[in-house]
């Protein structure tokens, strides 16, 4: 709820509170973030300037303490004695605008305020606040809006032109806030194959910024970022979660003042930015979320990924089971027709997969990435009968049909290229740069938006397409405001194209994760993290990426070991229990399977399906690990799933005791390791000594062995209660080099376990 007394504002949550003042002067004061207080507290909350500091330059000589430079500030113009990073700059020509935002008046809103410039926005807000600031002599209003969204807040600015003059914004950032203390700023960031790598950094004296100017959100620092007090664990310590819904360029800045006032803001990136102001124009910025925990970093997670899967998910993909998929990407790329792919469909839907996504290739020239990108019209050599003949065998197989698009992008060498060459984006006097021999189209422009939905809807309504894969997959060549009107055309296609489609399951894919945002995730319910496809790999990926999005928007496939990627061979179960906690699918050559890693998939597929719910929209956290391995788990009413993973094993493994989290300490738990299964071929030469008869371990009958029988591993089936639970139990022994016991962990490098724990009844 939001209160105001005395000039003070409250949003004031079960977990959090948000207070500011307007002071006598109109400055916005900070007052606290944090743990619950009372609106009465603000006084206390206030920091005391005291006499103030030496050499302030304040707007009453005689108080220094009323210095804006060593205020906690809601906000912040350059040029009128904060000398701080400023969240805007506002140009008349080329003159810069000093500009000191004074307190006006509020407004509180049942609801949310809704944007007017087409970015999207989180739904369900609970009520809003407007405040309203004025620049003195200069014609330009400033409204700052804080949403409360229960267990998040969001906040934006509106920047409105007043005066008969044409102004630029060469900044304008969505929210600006300092905070009293020291943090360590936590960023995801990386490349292509390498996303969402988490990097911590102190913010001290020198400013530290996470920002993006590749024309996208991007794979090299995502816009969400977290600062975490000292001491701060992942289940105790202040922390903080922000993120920004929006898909361009963006940045966030954090620096500690010599006072120790750490001022932090985002927005979208300033770099190169210039939007004209036109007399009367406004611009408003993407609106950023603020979140605060006590409880650590898990706490800050639970938050974010509440946050996400109510208000920011599609309303119709809200908490709605995502269905277990089959990609042919990587079992195919560009080599397929009808006939493969039916083969694949029908092994898919034998290990249980519900909805096969045709990838790349299936339109136009496009045989490989060189050609053909921006014709979608179906190519009948690969598909004789469309895609609606193709549609119709799936559905007749029982499975429902997905379909990659890259409507973004266009191949010089396609039809499209030569009818409308302007349409693609140039630099003027430039060449080309071409990325993955593609351009990106200019979505800024009416016709090319024009074109994209035409010709998306036609394909969608040419065939019973359940799902949407929307690929991107280069960076972009714009920079500042148009790189921003970029994003507002392809939000405008986006909307055009699935709002009245609202059953599509959007996936986005930007190469991967090169756009995992919260922009995307308005529309799309899932976002595919990563070309990456290891699991060891994956634990950082979707790791990363847990701290602020739920598992239920990661698409998490399992591929074929050796990975594409690193070449590096892992365990199928370890495979599919890292994709568990994602959105499942499946992306390899099912042709290809021995008969036991087919038996193993099926099993795979009706264990996550059996736990689904839990699976993906379950309570997340981030588990205590020994050191090597590491901890997730996902709770619902029902039950507790945790996984354990790790990495190379040493040769007779010590004692280790895991740890699970949120459990009643008093009520007693079956615990049950998912059934694994071991390859005999796992064993190498050791298969000679449990064999009853002498075999060549590289011979064909034992080859013959390894495709066709497993053993079992690693069975585990005991009660105990949660206190023992969460105090940390013993698992079976790992392979100690000392004999098979299919009670042990025998999976050597890179294996994993899934306890299932379930209340047992009966034992209160
Ligand atoms: C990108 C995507 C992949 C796949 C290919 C197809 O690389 O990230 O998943 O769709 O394009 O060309």
């Amino acid at each position: 709820m939001i209160e105001v007394q005395n000039g003070v504002f409250h949003l004031r949550e079960s977990g959090w509170s948000y207070l500011f003042r307007a002071t006598e002067q109109g400055l916005l004061e900070h007052l606290h973030f944090g743990a619950p207080v009372s609106i009465q507290d603000a006084p206390a909350l206030a920091v005391k300037p005291g006499m103030g500091w030496g050499m302030a330059v304040t707007p009453n000589e005689a108080d220094g303490a009323l210095c804006p430079d060593t205020l906690p500030l809601e906000w912040s113009g350059a040029g009128r004695g904060d000398y701080r990073e400023s969240p805007m700059e506002v140009w008349d020509g080329d003159v810069p605008l000093p500009a000191e935002f004074r307190y006006a008046d509020y407004q509180i809103f049942e609801g949310t305020a809704r944007l007017q410039s087409g970015l999207p926005q989180a739904g369900g807000g609970l009520q809003t606040l407007a405040v309203t600031l004025r620049a003195g002599a200069l014609p330009l209003t400033l409204t700052l809006y804080y949403t409360d969204f229960g267990g998040v807040l969001t906040r934006r600015a509106v920047l409105k032109n007043e005066s008969r003059r044409t102004l630029t914004v060469r900044k304008l950032m969505s929210w600006c806030v300092d905070l009293v203390g020291e943090y360590g700023l936590t960023t995801f960031d990386g490349g292509w194959i390498g996303e969402a790598r988490r990097h911590v950094t102190p913010v001290e004296a020198a400013r530290v910024v996470n920002e993006s100017t590749a024309g996208f959100s991007s794979n090299r620092h995502n816009p969400g970022f977290l600062l975490a007090g000292k001491g701060a664990g992942e289940d105790c310590g202040d922390v903080y979660g922000f993120n920004l819904i929006y898909s361009g360029n963006h940045y966030a800045s954090a620096q500690r003042s010599f006072q120790g006032l750490t001022r932090v803001m985002q927005g979208v990136s300033p770099a190169l930015f210039c939007a004209v102001l036109a007399p009367g124009g406004t611009f408003e910025t993407p609106e950023g979320v603020l979140a605060y925990s006590g409880a650590g970093f898990n706490g800050l997670s639970a938050a974010m990924h509440r946050f996400v899967n109510g208000h920011i998910i599609p309303p119709a993909w809200r908490y709605r089971p995502r269905p277990v998929l089959f990609n042919d990407w990587e079992g195919c790329m560009f080599d397929f027709d009808q006939r493969r792919l039916l083969e694949l469909a029908g092994r898919a839907k034998k290990q249980g997969a519900e909805l096969f996504v045709l990838d790349d290739g299936w339109f136009g020239a496009r045989n490989s990435d060189r050609a053909g990108l921006g014709d979608y019209g179906v190519n009948e050599k690969k598909l004789p009968e469309g895609l609606g003949g193709f549609a119709g065998k799936l559905a007749g197989l029982g499975l429902n049909f997905g379909l990659w698009f890259e409507p973004e992008a266009v191949n010089p060498d396609s039809g499209l290229y030569r009818a409308h060459p302007d349409w693609a984006i140039h630099q003027p006097g430039r060449s080309d740069l071409l990325s993955r021999h593609e351009l990106l189209l200019d979505l800024r422009k009416e016709a090319v938006r024009d074109y994209i939905v035409d010709s998306v809807t036609e394909v969608l309504n040419s065939a019973d397409i359940r799902y949407v894969k929307w690929d991107m997959n280069r960076q972009s060549v714009l920079t500042g405001a148009a790189a921003h009107e970029y994003i507002l055309g392809l939000y405008d296609v986006l909307r055009r194209i699935f709002a009245p489609r609202p059953d599509i399951l959007l996936e986005s894919c930007s190469s991967g994760g090169n756009r995992f945002d919260l922009g995307m995730l308005c529309f799309s319910p899932q976002i595919w993290c990563s070309d990456n496809t290891d699991p060891m790999e994956r634990l950082q990926i979707q790791g990363g990426l847990s701290y602020l999005y739920p598992q239920s928007c990661m698409g998490a496939h399992v591929s074929a070991a050796p990975h594409a990627q690193t070449l590096r061979a892992t365990p199928l179960s370890t495979r599919g229990n890292v994709s568990f906690f994602g959105a499942l699918g499946y992306e390899l050559d099912l042709k290809a399977l021995r008969p036991v890693e087919a038996r193993e998939i099926k099993a795979q597929i009706a264990f996550y399906k059996a736990h689904r719910d839990t699976f993906q929209f379950g309570a997340f956290s981030r588990l205590p690990a020994p050191e090597g391995w590491t901890g997730w788990q996902v709770r619902s009413e029902r039950e507790t799933l945790a996984g354990f993973f790790r990495g190379l094993v040493p040769a007779a493994p010590g004692i280790v005791k895991l740890r699970v989290s949120g459990l009643d300490n008093n009520r007693r738990y079956r615990v049950r390791a998912r059934p694994q299964t071991l390859r005999v071929g796992d064993f190498g030469n050791l298969v000679k000594y449990l064999s009853p008869v002498r075999v060549n371990p590289d011979g064909p009958l034992l080859r013959a062995a390894d495709g066709l029988y497993a053993l079992p591993d690693g069975r585990e089936d005991f009660t105990a209660t949660g206190a023992a639970l969460m105090a940390g139990f013993a698992p079976a022994a790992l392979f100690t080099g000392t004999g098979y016991d299919k009670n042990s962990h025998n999976q050597g490098d890179f294996g994993s376990e899934i306890y299932v724990i379930s209340e047992e009844r009966g034992h209160d």
